[in-house]
């Protein structure tokens, strides 16, 4: 079989191209024929490590958490899959060398899950890093709801921060299936007209008015729940929006790797912050994500493409560094490797 694999971490030209023997799945685990496999910051960084040239946790690794494919084979002991079922998978990669960038791929069980029927492997590829981990940012805050549903986020209102990137699109997908008033920021015109796809009901441009009082005019009583990627940039701007009580979901350090919070504005309105990492998450709100995620998917809830707000750039397997730059790049929309 193909596989993409890294000996050393680096730049994307570490990534090789190679021919590898398949391998047999383990007891409880599964061999995926991937069909698509999908790219996130967290693949580049991994691969990047701490520096040029270090040696990764593996001897050789296989990049790419997410992917969608077939399964090919059990592993003894697996019950719950079989031999055909259209899939995706998460964390492919995670404590092990092998991701989905290669034509076949052996995870745990309990990683690989069945895509409802009518549920494309573009959509499947597109759902694990981004959509479990705006799942745990939608269920954390101290009211709930721990588990979304139409209708149960019906009186709440989430303001997503960076509505045309990949977890954000996730986010209000899920927030808006949910039932949530969604407000999200970007920062231009086009980021505008994807969040707008995605479906969001109000889209704030970050950039060029004032965010806190264009959010308030259409939430005169504040947010409940922030979903946030940038906190550094936006913790006064959250501060300002929040309603008592409400949660901010913190995701990631883009724009700043530390903030400092004014203790008392924070103690008066009574907020919590949670930091969200879908690695260390735990297996109960994995679980919760993948069954919220596919009845989501069942309803059709989580489209991607250019007119559902995420446009997607594909890429053949023999071009993974290019696929591994664009993300790198920051693309906009969803990066996908075409694998056979
Ligand atoms: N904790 C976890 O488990 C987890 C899971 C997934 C991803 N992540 C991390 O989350 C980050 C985003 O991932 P992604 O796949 O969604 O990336 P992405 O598709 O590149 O999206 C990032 C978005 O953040 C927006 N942004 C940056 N600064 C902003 C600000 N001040 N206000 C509002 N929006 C802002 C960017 O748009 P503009 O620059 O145009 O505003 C962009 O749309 C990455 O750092 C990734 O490593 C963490």
């Amino acid at each position: 079989m193909k596989s993409v694999v890294y000996f050393r971490t680096g730049g994307p030209s570490v990534l090789q191209l190679v021919d590898r023997d398949m391998t047999e799945p383990g007891p409880g685990e599964v061999r995926v024929h991937i069909i698509v496999s999908g790219v996130n910051p967290t693949d580049w960084k991994s691969r990047r490590g701490s520096g040029d040239g270090a040696a990764p946790p593996f001897p050789e690794v296989t990049p790419n958490q997410d992917g969608a494919g077939v399964v090919d084979a059990l592993g003894e002991g697996v019950e719950n899959l079989a031999v055909g079922d259209r899939v995706w998978v998460y964390l492919a990669g995670h404590q092990r060398p092998t991701g989905t960038a290669q034509e076949y791929t052996n995870l745990p069980a309990r990683r690989v899950v069945r895509l409802p029927a009518g549920t494309s492997f573009d959509i499947g590829a597109s759902l694990g890093v981004p959509a479990m981990t705006a799942h745990r940012a939608l269920t954390v805050s101290e009211d709930g709801p721990g588990r979304l549903h139409p209708g149960v986020l019906a009186d709440k209102v989430v303001l997503v921060a960076g509505g045309a990137g990949a977890v954000g699109h996730a986010a209000i997908q899920l927030a808006r299936w949910a039932g949530a008033t969604v407000i999200t920021t970007i920062s231009g015109p086009a980021k505008a007209a994807l969040a707008t796809a995605a479906g969001a009901h109000h889209v704030i441009n970050y950039r060029d008015e004032n965010a806190a009082t264009a959010i308030t005019k259409v939430a005169r009583d504040g947010v409940d729940l922030i979903v946030e990627v940038a906190i550094a940039a936006n913790s006064q701007l959250n501060l300002d929006v929040a309603k008592p009580r409400a949660s901010v979901a913190i995701y990631a350090n883009d724009g700043g790797g530390e903030f400092a919070l004014p203790i008392r504005p924070n103690m008066i309105k009574n907020l919590r912050y949670q930091f969200v990492l879908l690695y260390t998450v735990g297996d109960a709100a994995l679980t919760a994500a993948v069954e919220d995620i596919t009845l989501a998917l069942a309803h059709e809830a989580l489209p991607v493409g250019e007119n559902a707000g995420l446009p997607l750039h594909r890429f053949p397997l023999a071009n993974t560094a290019d696929a591994h730059q664009a993300v790198q790049d920051g693309a906009v929309g969803k990066v996908l490797i075409d694998v056979p």
